[in-house]
């Protein structure tokens, strides 16, 4: 049974529980995935600048005859376009790679301003670390920001890797509400009181890398998920999606491969009791720390 539901973000917009994810997706393989989540009937697909292949996306969006207005599609301002002056030229690259009018949810990807001057997406200092741009004032790349929404070529902005402190203070001067936070979630990583805060702030939780990402030690290796999974005739990565949207979250499990793309869109429903098992699973991993955020 497919029973895949939206959700309302605060503006009245719906934004669907499911989508596929693109991080990791390689070239030749990412056009293809959207493709077949399309089919399989799929209506969000989350991208980023910085994944660097918006462009086949966008080349797999052109070719579907859906109409764009039912497809929810979420693209991410990469660190070295904080400054007011480069949003623009993000947006507008993120725009014509993806060969659309608009974005329907457009992210700060990291509370992280990186200096443009190299040319390169991760900038480091002589010892490795990433390297910050100082002059950069948050407050004014939150209203270019702002901007697009007023000019219409994003219908929802939104933040990414956020913690609560930092989700405050933007709240303190934002004319425009973020309308959805993206941040790390799964078994491991199961976030309850920045999901209870975002809750009470009408701010719409997605979480990446739901199924753990390719990192170690394996999420779908658990115990527990891997019983579940047996009680439902289903694989461990069914038991991890349906946690996390039985608690509201949308999920967008990245994947290449057909069987497992068309095989996630087949939803589970968890008894109360179950939810209670994998959210007493103890283990924790905060797997994806690029940048010093998190304090
Ligand atoms: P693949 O593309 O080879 O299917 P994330 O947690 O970031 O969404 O990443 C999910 C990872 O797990 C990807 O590496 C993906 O690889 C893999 N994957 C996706 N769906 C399943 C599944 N149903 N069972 C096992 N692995 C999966």
């Amino acid at each position: 049974m497919t029973l895949k539901r939206d959700v309302k973000l605060y503006t009245g917009a719906e934004m669907p529980l499911f989508g596929l994810g693109t991080w990791k997706s390689e070239p030749n393989k990412v056009g293809n995935a959207v493709k077949i989540a399309l089919d399989a009937g799929y209506r969000h697909i989350d991208c980023a600048y910085v994944y660097e292949n918006e462009k086949e996306i966008g080349e797999a969006l052109k070719s579907s005859s859906i109409p764009r207005k039912e497809i929810f599609i979420t693209s991410k301002l990469w660190n070295t376009f904080h400054r007011p002056d480069r949003v623009n030229i993000a947006i507008n690259k993120t725009l014509s790679d993806l060969q659309l009018d608009y974005l329907d949810l457009y992210l700060v990807h990291w509370p992280f301003s990186s200096s443009p001057e190299e040319g390169e997406l991760f900038p480091k200092n002589t010892d490795g670390s990433p390297k910050a741009d100082k002059t950069v004032d948050f407050k004014e790349t939150w209203k270019a920001l702002e901007a697009l929404v007023e000019q219409g070529k994003v219908k929802h902005i939104g933040i990414s890797n956020f913690n609560e402190r930092r989700i405050k203070e933007l709240l303190s001067y934002a004319k425009i509400r973020p309308a959805v936070l993206q941040v790390e979630l799964h078994p491991y990583l199961p976030q309850h009181d920045l999901v209870d805060f975002c809750k009470k702030e009408n701010i719409h939780v997605t979480a990446y890398s739901p199924l753990g990402s390719t990192f170690e030690p394996r999420i779908l290796d658990n115990t527990k998920l891997n019983e579940l999974a047996k009680k439902y005739n289903t694989d461990p990565a069914h038991i991890a999606l349906a946690w996390s949207m039985q608690r509201g979250i949308t999920v967008i499990p990245k994947s290449t491969t057909e069987e497992r793309i068309r095989g996630n869109f087949e939803e589970i429903v968890l008894e109360d009791e179950d939810m209670k098992i994998v959210s007493s699973i103890k283990e924790r991993h905060r797997f994806c720390k690029l940048f010093p955020v998190f304090d």
